[in-house]
């Protein structure tokens, strides 16, 4: 059957088989014959995304560099003249997307002990070296106790890598216009703290960082494109680890919200890193706030790795992400954020828990930011079934930034 995923699964095979040849050019007839539902301009955004991630290679930590890949230019075959001012456009988004991607994917992949909190904060300085239109402030641990950042400096407590809140601003919008904000938990590694995670596979949770890396790599993706729209990164960085001085289970910290939290497995560390920076994002008085988390293992059990987890109770919202999930390919499934659901976050110690019951544990994670988020439209992405594929093909994906950039295309009006 001739669909999207075959069209772009031939792109891929085609882009693997030329680079072992020595063709430094080839032309691709593919998009002027694209199967139904994929009109001249997915199919060509389609084709470019697809043949430069085929052409992203991890080499940073390798000793031996593999010979570049030999091809170095692909000419895309447009049947009719009309379709060229289109086939442009969605060249420039495609490239875009796809840099924002290997930027997503690059981070993703580097070890715990390279990417840390502090160099994550790097990358988004170099970001805004590489565009000056980009605003980077990092908050320091003492600015982040000043403010009362009390959830998120608990988890960093138990590292020694200091964290870092690293917020960035691009304002390309009208002046007054209110800013979409992205918020990616950038938690540089996860073992779980005190609650330790078992040993097999643990080197997996390098990826726990990946909702910031997609942060990162929409906003280059939308300051390449110069995209119309006020748009505000926020990522807190940190590591999980169980030091001297890590969160115990039965602790209790004060959230920068001023609600307590009893914190009763220290692996449910990403909702303290993120409910803070929540609560931090209501100075920003968002259009819309929507965060993007390798929050829990359940949700990649519910709906195994192909889409995403959505939770927001905003109808409009869901509806925008889940078209712009389509549209991108980079799919989203909403879940349920029912009221029933929060009662199981209940501490007798404190104003909540940080866990639930096993059961709908990216429910009640999801639940649990809620109570973070009432001064604006929130959206939360789980991304722990998507972020990163496992076994042979070992990797960052670099999702959802694709899904991201076509939330602000069209949010910008340029879908
Ligand atoms: N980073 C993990 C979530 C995760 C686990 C993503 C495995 C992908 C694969 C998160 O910090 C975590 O440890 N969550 C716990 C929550 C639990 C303690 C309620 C989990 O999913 O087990
Ligand atoms: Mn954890
Ligand atoms: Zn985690």
């Amino acid at each position: 059957k001739y669909d999207r995923n075959n069209h772009n699964n031939a792109i891929a095979a085609a882009i693997a088989r030329l680079n072992e040849t020595r063709a430094g050019d080839a032309l691709c007839a593919l998009p002027a014959s694209a199967p139904k539902g994929l009109d001249l301009y997915l199919a060509v955004r389609d084709t470019v995304t697809t043949a430069l991630d085929k052409s992203y290679r991890y080499e940073r930590t390798k000793s031996e560099k593999k010979p570049p890949n030999s091809l170095k230019r692909l000419y895309l075959w447009i049947a009719d003249e009309e379709g060229t001012s289109l086939a442009k456009q969605a060249l420039r988004h495609g490239q875009a997307i796809a840099q924002g991607v290997a930027l997503a994917k690059e981070l993703g992949d580097l070890p715990g002990n390279i990417c840390t909190p502090a160099y994550l904060a790097d990358q988004a300085l170099a970001l805004a070296k590489v565009f000056p239109a980009l605003r980077v402030k990092i908050l320091e641990e003492a600015d982040m106790a000043k403010l009362g950042m009390g959830a998120l400096l608990s988890v960093s407590s138990g590292s020694r890598q200091p964290a870092k809140l690293i917020v960035m601003e691009y304002r390309g919008g009208k002046k007054g216009v209110k800013p979409v904000v992205l918020v990616g938990k950038g938690l540089t590694f996860d073992a779980g703290g005190i609650s330790l995670k078992p040993g097999p596979d643990m080197d997996l949770m390098k990826y726990d960082m990946c909702g910031g890396a997609s942060v990162l790599g929409a906003l280059r993706a939308a300051l390449e494109l110069k995209l119309p729209l006020n748009l505000i990164g926020v990522v807190p960085a940190s590591e999980n680890l169980p030091d001297g001085d890590a969160n115990k289970p039965g602790d209790i910290v004060t959230s920068l919200s001023g609600q307590t939290i009893e914190i009763l497995n220290t692996d449910a560390e990403g909702r303290l890193i993120l409910c803070d920076s929540l609560t931090y994002c209501e100075r920003f008085a968002p259009a819309a706030v929507i965060d993007i988390a390798t929050l829990t293992g359940a949700c990649a059990i519910a709906l195994g790795r192909f889409p995403s987890g959505l939770f927001t109770a905003d109808e409009e919202l869901a509806a925008e992400i889940l078209a712009a999930g389509d549209r991108s390919g980079d799919r989203a499934w909403r879940l349920p954020l029912w009221e029933e659901y929060q009662s199981l976050l209940d501490s007798n110690f404190a104003d909540m828990a940080n866990i639930g019951t096993r059961e709908g544990g990216a429910i009640t994670a999801a639940c649990f930011l809620s109570r973070y988020t009432k001064k604006y439209p929130w959206a939360h992405l789980d991304i722990a079934g998507t972020a990163w594929l496992s076994g042979k093909e070992k990797g960052g994906t670099g999702r959802p930034v694709a899904l991201l950039v076509q939330f602000l295309l069209a949010r910008s009006g340029e879908a």
